[in-house]
């Protein structure tokens, strides 16, 4: 199955987030979630890109007031009832809305700990900031989407081609899910959650914010794990994504443990792959015989993947192990199966989610 693994909430932006047992989702996004930011006295957004040791501080929730805690045990209360009711101007990545200005001693707080002027923002009851691309949907002081997910099973895929270590903090999820394939979710159009209902907009393009170790705000080395994950996550433009941008169609709640429901799905993103094969743990060059074809495979991806790229097209649907479509007969050799029911007695064998252990030949089940 298919569920909630972890959720995430992180009220001030860029600062360390807060793991949840349910999250309620209203307007902006989950219940406090990026609801305060650090600014330029002007109102111009300030994040841990700029500033890395914001990644340090650690904040909790405590009777509806915001605790930051510094790393020398050094901690402020922050009161939403004491900010500024004038609405201010404010920007964040050339999007102009307003927010409130905090109290003088907790600007001051960040301003030492910064040694720079800054202040903090709260973005306010009523938003006011949209985005030109979903003017319907407010956003609250995030980059530009209310939620992000996150497959733990992409997650592993990355860590296990990574030299580095790497947490998944690192990518700031709000959504993280376990029990799909690595990367199932760049196929998915719309998934259902608890009683909500979540659109996936679009893959996150991710920065050098992802290589920044979460406890000490130390850069890993080598640009890792962006280097990693440009071998394979890397579009024609350039970007590199992980993990997907989601809007809600509803308010409600979401709870570790919940099903994730696919709603629609659409077809997945193209990447391009160039990994250089010496850096992959454990890579085993195959030959894959399918019909009468003889193709050069590896014991890292699906069937169905590499099939397709030699473009050698197999029906399909889910790729996921659920609809069967992608079912062949595995006539000689062994497969690593993904889900329990990816191989059956009979030697069928669902492409979508196997990945062969060495030399493999399949034909087309009857
Ligand atoms: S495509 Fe549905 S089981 Fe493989």
């Amino acid at each position: 199955m298919i569920a909630v693994k972890q959720l995430l909430i992180y009220p001030i932006k860029s600062m360390q987030g807060i793991a949840l047992m349910h999250a309620k989702s209203i307007d902006g996004g989950f219940e406090y979630d990026r609801i305060l930011m650090i600014s330029e006295p002007d109102g111009t957004f300030i994040t841990a890109r700029q500033y890395p040791d914001l990644l340090k501080l650690k904040t909790a929730i405590i009777d509806n007031q915001i605790q930051v805690s510094l790393p020398i045990n050094e901690s402020i209360m922050i009161n939403l009832d004491e900010f500024s009711l004038s609405n201010e101007a404010t920007e964040v990545w050339g999007n102009h809305f307003t927010s409130h200005i905090a109290p003088i001693k907790v600007n001051q707080f960040f301003s030492q700990f910064l040694q720079k002027d800054v202040q903090l923002r709260w973005i306010g009851k009523q938003l006011n900031r949209i985005t030109k691309r979903h003017p319907n949907v407010p956003v609250s002081f995030a980059d530009g989407y209310p939620y992000l997910l996150l497959n733990l099973a992409s997650f592993n895929y990355l860590e296990q081609r990574c030299p580095e270590k790497l947490d998944i903090q690192q990518f700031r999820g709000n959504i993280i899910i376990e029990g799909a394939l690595p990367f199932a979710e760049d196929g998915w159009k719309s998934i259902k959650i608890g009683n909500v209902i979540f659109d996936i907009i679009k893959p996150c393009t991710r920065c050098v914010l992802t290589t920044f170790n979460v406890n000490s705000a130390i850069a890993l080395p080598n640009n890792e794990p962006l280097r990693t994950l440009g071998y394979f996550r890397s579009d024609l433009d350039g970007k590199i994504d992980f993990g997907m941008n989601m809007i809600a169609r509803n308010h409600g709640n979401v709870s570790i443990g919940d099903k994730i429901e696919v709603l629609e799905r659409q077809p997945a993103k193209n990447y391009l792959t160039n990994f250089p094969k010496e850096t992959i743990k454990g890579y085993q060059p195959c030959t894959i015989t399918f019909e009468d074809k003889e193709i050069v495979g590896n014991n890292q991806k699906t069937i169905l993947e590499q099939l397709e790229q030699h473009h050698i097209s197999l029906p399909n649907s889910c790729r996921a192990g659920i609809c069967g479509r992608c079912a062949v007969l595995l006539k000689k050799g062994n497969v690593t199966p993904l889900t329990q029911s990816a191989v059956s007695q009979d030697r069928q064998i669902l492409t979508c989610s196997c990945i062969p252990k060495g030399d493999i030949t399949i034909e087309l089940a009857k």
